[in-house]
Formats: structure tokens, sequence, C-alpha cells
């Protein structure tokens, strides 16, 4: 057994993949993604940034590959993602005109979307466009279009991925119920002016200690009960504390040398190993009771080397997060997890 054939049935199961495992580098890792995992996500080749850096400039090479890595795989292939701050190329920055932002927009999403049409699934067509209050968070987009730039992108999406392809919501701390509120409004109102929104993603960044089950279950509930097809996009657990929690921001710039900067370079001591279990199993646990309403579970990274949380919320720290070690071994957590199948 692995993860894609125990939870076959109710949800599928992927990974965020790095241009390594799909371009031939990683092998190892490459093997591990075609055994375990029915989905992938592209960690970074397909944000605005990389793929369409300057107006008309577009770096298909790594996308392509990624796609035919999923296609090669007959894996359900995700877009990530077409309209974020984040990532996002200089040249829409500087864009002060609504009209022409529009323009570039829909030039973007037709490119890019447009070239997958068929292939890529599903997309994350909006990425993290809320402030944790559920008010509209500052972008270019916000700023020069308001409101509007969500159904803007939305229908540009439809139109350029084609009527078969998924257009989604994704955005972080979604078990937030001021974020979750606001995540519905915005989609209702893409809805009103008839956009299509098949459903929103959770992304799971979270934490040994939070957020509860309960609320993640809550926000799982009110997305379906919105009619929207649940995902949980991004999923890791850090073992490591966040600074800012602990020391406030003031003293954030250097945390050299202090006790919480690296805890366990040498690896994880047995106690947090189990612990990450632990947590991985509950949080398995709700998403097998709400197999009704989510459609896909999937990874922030293949295995604990590769994972973002080794370089944020600082760099140089050994984190251990994900289901696979560093060697590609299964870990406590994987057992757990399958245990529950
Ligand atoms: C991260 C990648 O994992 C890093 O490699 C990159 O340097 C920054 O972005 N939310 C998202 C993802 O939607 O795209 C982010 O991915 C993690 C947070």
């Amino acid at each position: 057994p692995t993860l894609k054939s125990a939870f076959a049935g109710h949800f599928t199961v992927g990974a965020a993949l790095g241009a390594p495992q799909f371009t031939g580098q990683d092998t190892a890792a490459a093997q591990l993604v075609a055994r375990e995992y029915n989905t992938i996500t592209p960690e970074n080749v397909l944000k605005w940034g990389e793929v369409n850096p300057e107006r008309g400039v577009y770096n298909w090479e790594a996308p392509d590959a990624y796609v035919q890595f999923g296609e090669d795989h007959n894996m359900f292939i995700v877009g990530h993602t077409l309209v974020w701050h984040s990532q996002l190329a200089e040249y829409v920055k500087e864009i002060k005109d609504p009209e022409l932002l529009r323009a570039a927009l829909k030039e973007h999403i037709d490119a890019v979307a447009g070239r997958y049409q068929g292939r890529i699934d599903g997309w994350d067509v909006v990425n993290e466009a809320l402030n944790e209050d559920g008010t509209l968070r500052k972008s270019v987009f916000s700023d020069v279009l308001g409101e509007d730039f969500l159904t803007d992108a939305f229908k540009m999406a439809e139109e350029a991925a084609g009527p078969e392809t998924e257009l989604y919501y994704n955005d972080y701390n979604m078990w937030n119920a001021d974020k979750r509120n606001g995540a519905i409004r915005i989609i209702n109102k893409i809805r009103e002016n008839g956009g299509r929104v098949d459903g929103v993603g959770m992304q799971g960044h979270y934490s040994l200690s939070g957020p509860s089950i309960d609320t993640i279950e809550q926000s799982i509930r009110a997305f379906a009960d919105a009619g929207l097809k649940v995902m949980i996009t991004e999923l890791d657990v850090t073992v490591l504390p966040n600074p800012w929690d602990l020391v406030g921001a003031e003293v954030s710039q250097n945390f050299e040398g202090s006790p919480f900067m690296n805890p366990y370079p040498e690896g994880l001591p047995d106690s947090v190993q189990t612990a990450l279990a632990v947590r991985y199993e509950d949080l398995f646990r709700l998403f097998l009771k709400h197999s009704d309403d989510i459609t896909r579970v999937t990874l922030w990274g293949v295995n604990d080397g590769h994972s973002w949380l080794n370089g944020w919320p600082i760099r140089g720290r050994t984190n251990y997060p994900l289901l696979f070690d560093r060697q590609n071994g299964k870990k406590l957590a994987y057992e757990r997890v399958m245990a529950l199948k």
C-alpha cells in the first residue's frame, strides 16, 4: 500500500514538486512521487515571476517538464498560481492604469492557462488575496482594480483554461473564522458576477500545537456548505518554534545563537517524532471524516530536505515537517497516517 492507494476513494494525495524532481536531477524523489502520489503541484515554476518575468517573455521549459511528468504518471495536475501578490513579475507592479493592468492580466492568463488547456486539471486562480480579518489584502491588483480583479481573474481563467478545468481560490490560515468568512464572501461575489469557482484550497501550513482540529473542521464544513470542493493544498507541520511568537518583532532580525534558532540540527528526538506523527494522524483522521467534501490533500514538498520551512520564516534552520525524511525514508508520521486505513 501507498498513500495514493490507501486513500483512493476518499481523496487524491499529492506533493509540491521543485524542478529537480521533474527534470531528472533528483530521480530518487521522483520515483517516490510516482509510487506514493496521484496529484502534483508545482512549487514555483508556474508563478508569474518565474514563468513570465518580463512582458511577453515566457519560460516554458520547466513548466512543460512539470506537466509532462504528471501526464507520464497519470496524475491530477494542479497549476499554481495565476494571480498572487508575491513572486510576481516586477513589470506588473509598475502598472497604475486599470485598463492596462486588466490587459496584462488577460495576456498572462491567456498565455499560461491557455498553453496547458486540457492538460492542467485545476488552477489556483487567485492565491492569498485576503487579510486575516477577511478584508481584501493590499496589492497592485486590489490597489488598481479593487475587488473586481477577483471576478476578472476567474472569468479570464475559465476562458483560457476551458470548461473542464477546475478553478480554485487558495489561501493560508483558512481555519481562522474571519478569514474563512472573507473567502466565502469574495467567492459568492465572484459567482454573483458570473465567475465560476469550483473549490477552495486551505493551505495547511500548521504547527505541532495549532490550529486545533476543531477550528480546521469548522472551516471545512463552512466551505462545503457554500458548495465548494475543499482541498488541503499545502500541508506541512513545522516542528520548530515561530521566533516572532517567542520574542516579538523588534528583535526578529538576528536569531543566530538563540536557543530556538535550530534546536534539532542532528535529528529529531523521538518525543518530537512521535508528536509529529500524532499530529499528522489527527489531521488525516479529520480529512477522512470529511472525505465527501475533501477532494485532495497535497503536502508542500516531497521530503524534509526539500521543505521551504528550512528557510522560512528564518534561514538556516533544519526542519522536519513532512512524511518522508531526507533520505526519502518513511517517517513514523507516514506509518501512523497509513495505519488509519
Ligand atoms: C513557497 C515555496 O515553497 C518556496 O520555494 C518559495 O521560495 C516561496 O514560496 N504559500 C504559497 C506557496 O502559496 O506558493 C509558497 O511556496 C508557500 C506559502
